[in-house]
């Protein structure tokens, strides 16, 4: 649906976008992860025809973006970073006015907006001036016209951005309702929403893409996943000795969290866990243990690690 190659921006004296390549199947939702400034918009910016590239080249559904720029652009349904909303108009009025830009005739406009103001849940406001209507309606109203012209694509801009938590989760059940019958690329930070709407993950920081993968992928491969947190109440050195002489164990560090308690980190080969046998080690040395768990790599993890600056 989306293939892209060697894209690139630069703007007046900065590179926002260094040569990226990356593809997007029909019917994939795919999360797209980076920090502030990585060239996230940019990129959808270009993918969706309002910015072009320096060099490289994208094709939607195997239309190249530039040269068959309205074949392109039919296929797309796009959400902005800062929706631009037409302030005095009604909801109804607005979309109706978009879907006519979008080149629908009266009859499918007429068809078309009724079916969004459904879609995403407008009924009670559809009358409503713009100004007057919340954020999160705000956001409604720009996934409502994203969808106006029934694009088998979607494009998302941080959708969820300045949310509260009811509203974030009501987009996110939408989101995840249309990913059942588009193609969905989405640009977000909140990553627990990528963990639970997303099969695919793209990760890019400084105009670089950084991982593509399935969340489950990323986070099985992490440096860090294989660890284990447990609080013990025994002389340090013996403790140490005792860890690190078993099986899978890469490294021990330990921390003193009060007089006599110190918290150990178990750094471990990937796919291994050893809880069981570090608490027989305890009871074996009859050592006071009252903590024992094994930290699970979450997609933040990887995110730090991919795109930390130190
Ligand atoms: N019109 C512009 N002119 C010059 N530089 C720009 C322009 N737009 C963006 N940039 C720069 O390009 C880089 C990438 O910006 P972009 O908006 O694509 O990042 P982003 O990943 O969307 O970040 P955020 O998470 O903050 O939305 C940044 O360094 C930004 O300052
Ligand atoms: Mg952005």
């Amino acid at each position: 649906m989306i293939q892209v190659h060697q894209l690139t921006k630069r703007y007046a004296r900065h590179e926002a976008v260094r040569g990226v390549n990356f593809s997007v199947e029909q019917g994939e939702i795919v999360g797209f992860l980076g920090p502030n400034g990585a060239g996230k918009t940019t990129t959808l910016r270009m993918l969706t025809g309002y910015l072009p590239p320096t060099s490289g080249t994208a094709t939607i559904a195997g239309f190249d973006i530039f040269r068959q720029s309205i074949a392109a652009r039919s296929k797309i349904g796009y959400m902005p970073e800062n929706v631009p909303l037409y302030e005095d108009m009604r909801v109804r009025e607005y979309l109706k006015f978009r879907g006519q830009l979008k080149g629908l005739g009266n009859n499918d406009t007429r068809r078309r907006v009724g079916e969004v103001i459904d879609i995403c849940g407008l009924a009670s406001v559809h009358r409503k001036m713009i100004k007057t209507l919340s954020k999160g309606y705000r956001q409604r109203v720009g996934l409502a016209d994203a969808l106006v012209h029934d694009p088998e694509l979607l494009i998302l801009d941080e959708p969820t951005n300045g949310l509260d938590p009811n509203q974030i989760r009501q987009i996110r059940e939408l989101i995840r309702h249309l990913g059942q019958t588009h193609t969905v690329l989405i640009s977000t930070h909140i990553l627990s929403e990528v963990e639970m709407i997303c099969n695919r993950v793209i990760i890019i920081d400084e105009g670089r893409i950084k991982a593509a993968d399935t969340p489950s992928n990323l986070v099985g491969q992490m440096r860090a996943a294989g660890r284990i947190q447990v609080e013990i109440q025994a002389e340090i050195e013996v403790v140490t000795g005792a860890l690190n002489r078993m099986a899978n164990v890469k490294k021990i560090t330990p921390e003193v969290i009060d007089d006599d308690w110190t918290r150990y980190t178990v750094w471990l080969d990937s796919g291994t866990d050893t809880r069981e046998q570090i608490a027989q080690l305890c009871s074996q040395y009859g050592w006071p243990l009252r903590s024992l768990f094994r930290h699970t790599a979450t997609l933040e993890d990887v995110f730090v690690e991919l795109t930390r600056k130190d």
